[in-house]
């Protein structure tokens, strides 16, 4: 890095969002510097404040999360240590060193319950406690720094390591049965798109001073589990060669799980697409490249 360049920490530099957005196309002169938790742990606020008073940021994006949804219903202190407290953290710092703030929620933070796709001011209620401490981070970060823009994204896909689309094909691969749930649905997101989201909003920040905002940024169509899953076994069968698999679909409370999950999770993006000028694409325009990836990361 040099001196005249635009530094970005990138908290939770390790995870999904993070590698994207460390691949992503910054504008010339940004430097996006990604910090996994072992070199900054978000729930240690000293090593917060010391961090970026150290490299003085002009830019964060908390990509650090607590996100096993299941694990957090048995670790509810953990995961509201970095969700909640983690977050406020940071804005802290940040409003500390006039940075900017860049923080990313989610659909969890609603209950499912309303039956058209959730626009930024409905009311939220979250089922779970991933949701619950994701919310109380939003909140946090709103109180804590006058210019926070808190993106709500949806179901990340694509990108390397760890996704819901891997899982389905390791097990198809190996022939196994495939059961997925088919009652929840939500706006599968491209981690890639929504990175590219980010770096937009980023550069929006950097033209001047604005209010803080909260908006919905997640990908243009709606999906089950059953579809997404479906539609890339499909995908790998026709790459591979092979005959796709039958993809069972069941209901949420054939698949027990820990935490309760939104039924009807989706997020209008409207408001993002008419400020920003930009619409993710939906599942079907990307289920093909997930498909491949995964693929390919299976070898
Ligand atoms: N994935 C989804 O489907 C989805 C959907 C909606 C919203 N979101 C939101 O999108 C954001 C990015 O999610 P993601 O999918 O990229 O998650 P991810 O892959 O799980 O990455 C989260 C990262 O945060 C790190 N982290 C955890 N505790 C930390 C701490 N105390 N200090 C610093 N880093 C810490 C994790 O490190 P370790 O690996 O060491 O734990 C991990 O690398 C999160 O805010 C999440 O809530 C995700």
């Amino acid at each position: 890095m040099t001196s005249g360049e635009r530094r970005v920490l990138i908290a939770g530099g390790r995870g999904r969002l993070a590698r994207a957005l460390t691949a992503a196309a910054w504008p010339r002169g940004w430097a996006p510097v990604a910090v996994g938790r072992a070199e900054l742990d978000v729930t240690n606020a000293e090593a917060v404040t010391a961090w970026v008073g150290r490299h003085k940021p002009a830019l964060i994006v908390n990509a650090a999360a607590f996100t096993g949804v299941d694990l957090a219903e048995s670790e509810r202190a953990a995961a509201f240590a970095v969700n909640a407290a983690g977050a406020g953290h940071l804005a802290e710092a940040a409003v500390e060193t006039g940075a900017d703030l860049i923080h990313v929620s989610t659909d969890f933070v609603f209950d499912g319950q309303l039956g058209r796709p959730y626009v930024e001011t409905d009311a939220t209620a979250p089922l779970n406690v991933y949701g619950a401490s994701k919310l109380e981070g939003e909140q946090r970060v709103l109180e804590a720094h006058p210019r926070a823009l808190v993106l709500r994204t949806a179901w990340l896909l694509g990108g390397r390591g760890g996704s819901f689309i891997e899982a389905i094909l390791k097990r198809a691969a190996r022939g196994e049965a495939l059961r997925v749930v088919a009652d929840q649905v939500g706006n599968p997101t491209d981690v890639n798109d929504l990175a590219r989201a980010v770096v937009a909003a980023a550069e929006r920040l950097a033209q001047g001073p604005t209010p803080q905002r909260l908006y919905h940024v997640a990908g243009a169509d709606a999906a089950t589990w059953h579809q997404i899953a479906r539609a890339a076994v499909e995908a790998w069968a026709r790459l591979s060669g092979v005959t796709a698999p039958p993809v069972t679909a069941i209901a949420s409370n054939d698949w027990p799980s820990p935490a309760r999950r939104p039924q009807d999770s989706r997020l209008d993006s409207a408001a993002f697409a008419r400020d920003f000028g930009m619409v993710l694409p939906g599942w079907r325009e990307r289920i093909a490249d997930w498909a491949a990836e995964s693929a390919g990361a299976k070898r």
